[in-house]
């Protein structure tokens, strides 16, 4: 088991496979660092498959494969299959563009879920977004992951001034389709020019929705990040993920492993351990592991004041988004 000071038990493994991405999401991906990891820094698919199968002998039931943007390993598939032999559930969060080439991938390895990340549904602003003109390519893939029976859930970050004005455009096609939309607060990664004045708060977003749809709270998971709600009469849901003005670490069980093989306690940890290299050296990598643990900080790596909006991005010690991995 991997727990912590505070009783927490760690469960859920992401794994980032690759920092790379065929999108450039700027707060995602800071325009000034621009380079990737060299082929042998990068978890090969051997290391990938050892160091997760050590996890679950430690206690992991759940597997996410995150970047970057997972699906650009070539080897994915292989990834992916032989990942799918672990005693987990196994799932992946994507940007969407390739999921056509995987789809037998998928089912052959008995993936039931997957995240995409979609923070616009007008093809011009995508383009603007995501520096790809590739709207349209995205949303035939998520609509093929619905026809193959696919739960699929919807990631978007919400920011002001962004896409504050598609709240309810993203609330409206859950009517017809079975998509889950997790609206996410925007969060402080190194070089993504957060301010707290780009947060869209779950405040805003509710008062948003209940303008035009009628909806109730429906019953959250012990370890979702996310509070959901049912629009009347609608397929799908939505739900808030509140990590800016709501934290959720009380029933936190992630445990992130970056694409170079470095275990976090937190998403905003600032420390991280090298695993990658111990088990190239042929070291356990268990006890090094318990220990991180052992050392997580009760909320959000320790780095943020509880009122999100005084939070100073000069003091935060992170990587960014895509050398963390989602
Ligand atoms: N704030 C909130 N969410 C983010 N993501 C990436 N960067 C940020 C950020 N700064 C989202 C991606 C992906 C998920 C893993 O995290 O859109 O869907
Ligand atoms: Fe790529 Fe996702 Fe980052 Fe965008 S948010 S650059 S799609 S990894």
């Amino acid at each position: 088991m991997i727990a912590d000071s505070y009783n927490r038990i760690h469960d859920y493994l992401r794994v980032a496979i690759t920092d790379n991405c065929n999108f450039r999401c700027s707060y995602c991906m800071p325009q000034e660092d621009i380079s990737f990891l060299p082929h042998n820094k990068l978890m090969s698919v051997d290391e990938i498959v050892a160091i997760s199968t050590t996890f679950v002998k430690m206690g992991v039931k759940k597997i996410r494969l995150t970047g970057g943007e997972p699906l650009v390993r070539t080897d994915g598939a292989e990834i992916i299959k032989r990942l799918s032999t672990l005693p987990v559930e196994l799932t992946l969060t994507s940007n969407g563009f390739l999921i056509d080439r995987f789809i037998d991938v998928f089912a052959d390895s008995d993936i039931r879920s997957i995240n995409i990340s979609l923070d616009t549904l007008q093809p011009e602003k995508f383009l603007k977004l995501t520096r790809r003109d590739a709207f349209n390519k995205v949303w035939n893939n998520i609509l093929l992951l619905l026809n193959k029976g696919i739960y699929v859930k919807l990631n978007v970050v919400a920011m002001k001034g962004i896409n504050d004005d598609e709240i309810n455009d993203f609330v409206s096609i859950t009517k017809d389709l079975p998509l889950h939309v997790r609206f996410i607060e925007f969060m402080p990664f190194d070089g993504n020019y957060w301010n707290k004045d780009k947060v869209l708060p779950a405040s805003d977003i509710l008062q948003n929705v209940e303008e035009s749809f009628s909806f109730i709270k429906i019953k959250d998971e012990i370890n979702d990040t996310a509070k959901k709600f049912k629009p009347l009469n609608h397929e799908g849901t939505f739900a808030i993920i509140t990590t800016m003005s709501q934290p959720f670490c009380n029933t936190c069980n992630r445990i992130r492993l970056t694409a170079d093989g470095k275990v976090k306690n937190c998403l905003f940890s600032s420390g991280e351990v090298d695993l990658l290299k111990a088990f190239r050296n042929g070291d356990d990598i268990t006890g090094m592991i318990q220990m991180h643990f052992a050392e997580k900080h009760k909320e959000r790596g320790g780095q943020f004041p509880s009122n999100y909006e005084y939070t100073d991005t000069a003091r935060i010690n992170n990587r960014s988004m895509i050398k963390i991995g989602g």
